[in-house]
Formats: C-alpha cells, structure tokens, sequence
C-alpha cells in the first residue's frame, strides 16, 4: 500500500477552458477507515465534461466543492480495508471517489455501486457506469426509439454518444451520428455500425444532415448544444423527442450564451424537448446494468476506452477532453 494518499485538489475557479493551474497536487496519509467505513483504493479516474461546472458550483444536483477540496470524479477501485459489515475487502466498486490514491465511504457517502469481480473495471465505468447509464435512461425513457426511426446523436464518439447511438440501433433506429474527426466518423460506420456520420469541423453539417435525414429527425440526442442543436431543431420530424444530454459546447465558454434560435419548430412539429440527470435513475441501474451485458455477451454492444496511463496526467486529460482527444470513454490509469 502507498504510503500517501496523492489527490488533486480544487485550486481556483476556471475562467474560459480549465487549465493545470486550476488543480493543486497534494499527498495526505492514507485514511484510517473508522467502523462502518471502507478504503477504496482507485483504479482507473474517470474524466467527466460535467466536472467542469462543477469546479465552478454550476451544477446545482451535487454539493458544492470548495477551493481547496479533493476534486470530484467518478472512479473504480478496490476495497483495500473493510470495516463495513457487508462490503468485503477486494469487491470492485464505483462511486464519486476523487481525484485521488485512496477514498473512504460507508457505502452511502459518498454512494458507492458494487460489481461482480467477473466485470472489467474500464466497463465498471464506462458502459456500465454512469455513463452506459446515461445513454441507456436518456435514450429510452426520454428518446422513446421505436423501430425505423432516424436518430441524430451529437458527441457521436464520445463516451454516452457512441452507446446511445448502439442503443438505437438495438432498437432498430437508423442511427447519424456527429463528431470532430474523419477518424472517428469511420470508427462510427466501420466499427459501430452507425448507418452515417457526420465531421461537423469539415462538413456542412446542415446540408448532410438533409441527405442522411430526408423524412427528418425522430430523436436528437443531443451532447453539445450551440449550433449543431440549431442545425437538428431546424430538421426534427413531427412528434420528434429532443433529448438534452449535455451541451459542451458551452462549458468553457465565458459571457452570456445565445438560446436555441429554432426551438419554435418543436411546436410546428408538435415535438417534445427535455433533460435528464442520470441520477434520477440510481434506482433502476441494477436492472439496466443487466440488459448491458446482456448485449455486451451477445456482441450487440461493446465499449472503447481511451485510456491514459499516470495519476500526474490526470488534470491534462481533463482539458483534452475538452479538445476531443478522446474515442469512447476517457480515463486515467492510475500507478
Ligand atoms: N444528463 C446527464 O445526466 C449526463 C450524464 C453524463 C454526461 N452528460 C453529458 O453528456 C455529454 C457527453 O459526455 P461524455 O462523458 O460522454 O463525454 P465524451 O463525449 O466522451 O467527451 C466529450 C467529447 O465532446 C466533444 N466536444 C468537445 N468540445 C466540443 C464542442 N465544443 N462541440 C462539440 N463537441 C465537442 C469531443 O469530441 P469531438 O472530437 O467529437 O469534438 C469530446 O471527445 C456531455 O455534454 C455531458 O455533460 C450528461
């Protein structure tokens, strides 16, 4: 075991795209479990666009964090210490542990989920993390697919978008999807099978979404707002589900942001738009989780991560999330 707890801290507020600057490294002894309480030991650090607006207290569905905090992250690890009567030493378990070495938890605070040891811990917090999660609730309880409908998803080949887009095609949608590279746009048609995709930084995203779409949109599964938003609201189908996952395009972004300019077409088309937070859900995970592998053991599902190696790396991965480096779920291994 580590001698220290190595973690990074919250240093200031980002103003415009996070920097370095904006995380302190720190070592702290490795906690002492009391009863009750677990040593979690963590595995692999998830990078999170939503952990943006959090440094900043944007996101008002979790505490606010304090200059000087552990900076919040979603993770796996590994029970290393148990004092906790149900949760034995060496279970795999996710929950919001930080960006650090070792975290403690009576498994309620912070929320912790548990995985068979049979479970990879990439997938542990990718597919079957919240992210599977996210992609998972949004699109069938909010994008309601059903057979032969045309799906837009933006953030294609990121973590949520490239499983929502899987999704729908399980359910049978044909499925477009949008992202920033010709890579990754083949990755989505050779890899995932999507039926198009879209390089909205050297396509006219507009004009191919007229060709992919020629009846319109059923469901936009939207990750990132601003213009691409536009661009879909201006094309959805009559009774067409918006489903606002997240909007990244925004998220670094300094001053006042302009609103949607078509989103009168939802009452033209009598379409629907709303959003979600995956939490809602905690309840139903365990029954989701399960519908996962089933499709992940039939082939019908699989996840790529991208994953990079080094506790030290991990406030740099964080900003280049933000400039589309990654494919798939993004994560740091840590030492
Ligand atoms: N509602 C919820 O409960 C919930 C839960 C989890 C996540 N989310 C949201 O879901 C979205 C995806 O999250 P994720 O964790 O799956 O991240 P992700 O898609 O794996 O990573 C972010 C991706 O966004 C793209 N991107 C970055 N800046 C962009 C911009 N300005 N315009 C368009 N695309 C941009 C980049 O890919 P490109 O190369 O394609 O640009 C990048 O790889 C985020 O908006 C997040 O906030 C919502």
């Amino acid at each position: 075991m580590a001698e220290v707890n190595r973690q990074f801290l919250l240093a200031a507020r980002p103003q415009g795209m996070v920097k370095e600057s904006d995380f302190q490294y720190h070592e702290a002894p490795v906690p002492e479990p009391d009863d009750g309480q677990v040593l979690i030991r963590t595995r692999y650090i998830s990078l999170d666009p939503s952990m943006r607006g959090q440094m900043e207290n944007r996101a008002d569905y979790v505490a606010p964090l304090e200059i000087g905090d552990v900076m919040r992250a979603g993770a796996v690890g590994e029970v290393v210490r148990s004092r906790h009567p149900g949760i034995a030493e060496g279970t795999l378990v996710t929950g919001a542990l930080g960006m650090q070495d070792y975290a403690l938890s009576d498994g309620r605070q912070p929320p912790l989920r548990r995985f068979p040891a049979d479970v990879d811990p990439t997938q542990a917090l990718g597919v079957l993390g919240n992210t599977g999660m996210t992609a998972y609730f949004g699109l069938l309880e909010l994008g309601r697919p059903r057979f032969g409908d045309t799906m837009v998803v933006s953030g294609a080949a990121g973590a949520t978008g490239s499983i929502a887009g899987q999704i729908a095609r399980i359910h049978g949608c044909r499925v477009i999807g949008i992202a920033g590279s010709a890579e990754k746009c083949r990755w989505l048609t050779d890899e995932l099978r999507f039926d198009a995709a879209i390089d909205y930084r050297s396509d006219d995203v507009g004009a191919a979404l007229d060709t992919h779409c020629p009846d319109g949109i059923d469901i936009y599964f939207d990750n990132v707002g601003g213009d691409i938003l536009d661009l879909c609201l201006e094309r959805i189908a009559t009774s067409a589900r918006v489903v606002v996952c997240g909007g990244i395009s925004r998220y670094n972004a300094t001053g006042p942001l302009p609103g949607p300019k078509n989103y009168f077409n939802l009452v033209f088309r009598r379409a629907r738009m709303e959003g979600f937070i995956v939490l809602d859900y905690a309840p139903r995970f365990d029954e989701a989780t399960r519908q996962m592998r089933a499709w992940i053991e039939a082939g019908r599902l699989t996840q790529q991560a991208t994953v990079v190696d080094g506790f030290a790396e991990l406030p740099r991965a964080l900003i280049r999330l933000f400039e589309g480096f990654n494919t798939g779920k993004l994560m740091v291994r840590n030492d």
